[in-house]
């Protein structure tokens, strides 16, 4: 019942404040020459009369608590100012409140440069996902695209879709299930309907060799609204005293079985028993007092508690990310704000992934890679990789983190006009849109 109430009270303020800003546009506007974004009306079973189910699918998570604040989750304590229980899967509900604000909202489909489309995709995937609609998944989205159909056909038409965009929060994998697999093996359809194959995605996980989407960052738990506040939280994090050469906060590799979190939990282990070659580090001056730290996040105990894995990550030089049931982690971004340099073990875990974001051309400034090949199969040790790297470099890497932190994160809606001239993570994935969206238009590359 207290679920249901907070979730009425949530929607109607989400429905006052689009239709507050809706009204109150004004832009400077050669500011916004190629830019314009039209947001497509849709029904509300396509968005908000989602939320009102959050409590449907308890085999995956009640989800009620985490749509407070417009998809930012409740602050971490009553006094928090940045800190949220964010959780990464309503990255749907916090776009859609962020795109209210966006300074070039067009009233004018036929003048935009681009369609949003306020879906909430990776909730209405739930029902197929862990729902009573699983053996449907081959329809999902296909309401939708009638409705496209239906209403206002002309926006679509214009460029087949080509100029639309929505976010799919969850990793493409989840809907790029083969249409002809009958049952599903696992995830929806939609990204697989030759129906949606001109509509940009924007997901928390891309597939090796994408079309539709482009992966962009999940959210974190750090929301600032403003700069006060975020350059308060990037003193500390200079400031830090870092006595731990590595962390892993994560779950796996407890079984026997080879792989990149066995090889670390492996490490780990050896190393705070004291007398393998690393154990000579804690002795001499570099300031080290620990090789390794585990922080142990099984079933979920750290996903919406930022405290447990953000204060290691700050005491830490380095942030293993190793891939698990797919290559992308929540964790990469987490350790971006504690300015632990992240060390990756495949190309997909980042690289190949957040172009936007994350520049792909720097990634040896500010993140080390090692094969997970080598470390699982020939017996490189991470350690002795990490040790070998020298201080200087180790702080440059350190600062290039540090300057990556505003690109990466989330700012609270409504934030002051200092920090929105700071292009974070949902302005840089507008703007990859457009730009992606004007060179398929201009290259006519409709399917
Ligand atoms: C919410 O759940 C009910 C019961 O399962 C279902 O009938 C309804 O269609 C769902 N609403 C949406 C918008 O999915
Ligand atoms: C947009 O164009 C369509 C047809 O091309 C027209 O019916 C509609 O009225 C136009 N809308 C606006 C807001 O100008
Ligand atoms: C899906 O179909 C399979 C058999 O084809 C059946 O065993 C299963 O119960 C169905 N699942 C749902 C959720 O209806
Ligand atoms: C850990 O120590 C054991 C026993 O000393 C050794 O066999 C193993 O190779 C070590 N593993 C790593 C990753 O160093
Ligand atoms: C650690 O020390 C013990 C005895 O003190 C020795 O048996 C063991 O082989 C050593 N392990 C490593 C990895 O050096
Ligand atoms: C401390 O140990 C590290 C790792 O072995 C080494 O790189 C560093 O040069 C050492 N520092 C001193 C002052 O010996």
């Amino acid at each position: 019942m207290a679920c249901k109430s907070t979730t009425l009270f949530f929607s109607f303020f989400f429905l006052s404040t689009l239709l507050y800003s809706q009204s109150d546009l004004e832009s400077d506007t050669s500011e916004c020459k190629g830019r314009w974004i039209y947001i497509r009306e849709l029904p509300s079973r396509f968005n908000l009369d989602l939320l009102s189910n959050c409590s449907n699918y308890p085999i995956y998570t009640n989800f009620c608590p985490y749509l407070a604040n417009h998809g930012l989750g409740h602050k971490t304590h009553k006094n928090s100012h940045s800190w949220y229980r964010t959780d990464p899967f309503m990255l749907e509900l916090l776009f859609h409140r962020r795109i209210l604000e966006y300074p070039c909202l067009s009233p004018n489909p036929n003048t935009s440069d681009a369609i949003f489309l306020p879906y909430y995709a990776g909730l209405d995937a739930l029902r197929y996902l862990y729902g009573s609609d699983f053996n449907s998944s081959a329809e999902h989205g296909l309401e939708l695209f009638r409705f496209l159909q239906q209403d206002s056909k002309h926006i679509w038409d214009r460029n087949d879709g080509l100029d639309h965009f929505l976010v799919m929060a969850r990793p493409a994998w989840d809907f790029s299930q083969p249409l002809m697999n009958d049952p599903p093996i696992w995830g929806t359809s939609i990204l697989e309907l030759p129906e949606f194959y001109n509509v940009a995605a924007l997901t928390l996980e891309s597939r090796p060799w994408p079309w539709q989407e482009q992966a962009i960052p999940h959210p974190t738990s750090f929301h600032p609204s403003n700069l006060a506040k975020m350059e308060s939280w990037i003193g500390r994090v200079r400031r830090a005293r870092r006595s731990t050469l590595m962390v892993f906060a994560g779950g796996g590799g407890v079984s026997s079985a080879p792989n990149i979190r066995h090889s670390i939990r492996d490490e780990c282990k050896n190393s705070s028993n004291s007398n393998s070659s690393s154990s000579s580090s804690s002795s001499n001056s570099s300031g080290l007092s620990k090789v390794c730290e585990i922080v142990d996040c099984s079933n979920g105990v750290c996903e919406h508690d930022p405290i447990l894995y953000m204060k290691p990550m700050l005491q830490s030089t380095f942030c293993l990310q190793p891939p698990g049931d797919t290559p992308t982690r929540r964790s990469t971004f987490d350790g971006i704000l504690a300015g632990c340099i992240p060390v990756f073990f495949e190309e997909l875990s980042a690289k190949s992934q957040f172009g936007w974001h994350l520049p792909e051309e720097q990634y040896g400034e500010f993140s080390v890679f090692i094969p997970k090949e080598e470390v699982v199969s020939k017996g490189l040790r991470i350690v002795d990789v990490l040790l070998g790297i020298d201080k200087n470099e180790v702080r440059r890497m350190r600062e290039r983190v540090i300057e990556l932190m505003p690109r990466i994160m989330y700012r609270r809606h409504g934030s002051s006009l200092g920090l929105s001239a700071k292009k974070d993570a949902f302005d840089l994935a507008v703007e990859g849109s457009i730009n992606r969206i004007k060179s398929r238009v201009t290259a006519g590359l409709s399917v």
